[in-house]
């Protein structure tokens, strides 16, 4: 069969490889149909994830169809579209005991510490692989992973209905976000530095928009609060600057997100976070996120309106690489298609 792997910085390569095979009573073999291209895989492919070994057959974002399952597979059936979970934790560590999975200390992450889902056949446990009805679109159900990136999001900073929720950044993320928030009943300011980005999450259900290199974000919190500040601000942009900014427009009470892995320190004073008593999270990938996604899609409250923008079968997979790194402002979500 078929896979896609990086193979050093820069260099891609369908290879064929073995097809897998269940070994273990629990797992689950699964045809891929589609793969979402994150910007994590961009880091792999540009040799810039620190997590990340090479070579590595990349892909986190995978849905696919069942065509064979273990002795003792019980909730999953021959045929079944599923989704995959992408972490894999030792159960026993103090995050794991917490509920919290996707901190394990041993956490391994499909596509990134281990082979991902770009490739033609995997097997996985049944308890990575999620059941979505049938009648959902591919291209709807493989948005189920950075959904739940925004369903954490939205999760850690305590989104309640009504709150005002500031999301900086109106890429993939900030999106998936904003429509996980929407659903929560909250008012949703969105900034971004793209016009084209901007109209897409006024779009996407976004109560304000602003254009953080024209305007004054703190300014337009304010008069959009009466004063109050952001209930809750998520920073997906995750530069140090808009790190700072969130302590600056957050309210009393508030929760400010966190999810970049930038490694640069910001200038954080503890007078409005003691002063404001508010909470500072950090949010990584998901725990316990997959259900709540799952139900919304097979309600058909969640649907992507757009933000699949390009599609790229196999063959073509070094084309879409190279589109989605030359083109970022054409590309919102690239999906590579398995036959
Ligand atoms: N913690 C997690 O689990 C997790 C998961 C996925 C992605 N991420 C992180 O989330 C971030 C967003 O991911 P993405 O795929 O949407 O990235 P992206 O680069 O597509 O989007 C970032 C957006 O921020 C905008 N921007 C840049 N500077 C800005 C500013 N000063 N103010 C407002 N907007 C600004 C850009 O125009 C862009 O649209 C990345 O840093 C990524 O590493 C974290
Ligand atoms: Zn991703
Ligand atoms: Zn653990």
């Amino acid at each position: 069969m078929k896979a896609v792997q990086v193979r050093k910085a820069h260099e891609l390569a369908i290879q064929e490889v073995d097809k897998p095979q269940i070994s273990n009573p629990k797992d689950v073999l699964f045809k891929v149909k589609r793969v979402g291209i994150c910007g994590s895989d961009m880091h792999i492919y540009h040799g810039t994830n620190p997590l990340a070994t090479l070579p590595r057959v990349v892909g986190h974002e995978v849905a696919g169809e069942v065509v064979e399952i273990g002795e003792e597979v019980a909730g999953i059936k021959v045929g079944d579209h599923v989704v995959i979970e992408p972490i894999r934790y030792c159960g026993k560590c103090y995050a794991c005991r917490k509920g919290r999975q996707n901190v394990c200390e041993t956490l391994s992450v499909f596509g990134v510490h281990e082979e991902g889902g770009m490739r033609e056949w995997c097997v996985l446990p049944e308890n990575q692989l999620h059941v979505v009805d049938r009648d959902i679109a591919w291209e709807e159900i493989v948005l189920a992973e950075p959904y739940t990136i925004g369903a954490q999001a939205v999760w850690r900073g305590e989104v309640e209905y009504g709150d005002t929720v500031l999301i900086q950044g109106a890429g993939p993320i900030g999106i998936c976000i904003l429509k996980m928030a929407k659903l929560q009943g909250a008012s949703v300011m969105i900034t971004d530095l793209s016009e084209e980005r901007l109209k897409f999450a006024k779009e996407s259900g976004a109560d304000i928009t602003v254009h953080a290199g024209k305007e004054d974000v703190p300014r337009r919190v304010e008069e959009w609060t009466n004063f109050e500040g952001a209930n809750v601000v998520i920073d997906a942009v995750c530069l140090p600057m808009t790190f700072e900014m969130s302590f600056q427009v957050v309210s009393t009470a508030g929760r400010i997100v966190v999810l970049g892995f930038d490694e640069r320190t910001a200038a954080i004073s503890q007078l409005p976070i003691t002063k404001k008593e508010v909470s500072v999270k950090g949010s990584r990938l998901q725990t316990n996120q997959f259900p709540k996604v799952i139900k919304l899609l097979n309600e058909g409250k969640l649907r992507q309106k757009g933000l699949v923008t390009h599609t790229f079968s196999l063959e073509d997979v070094q084309e879409a690489f190279n589109f989605v790194e030359r083109h970022p402002e054409q590309v919102r979500k690239a999906i590579i298609v398995f036959n």
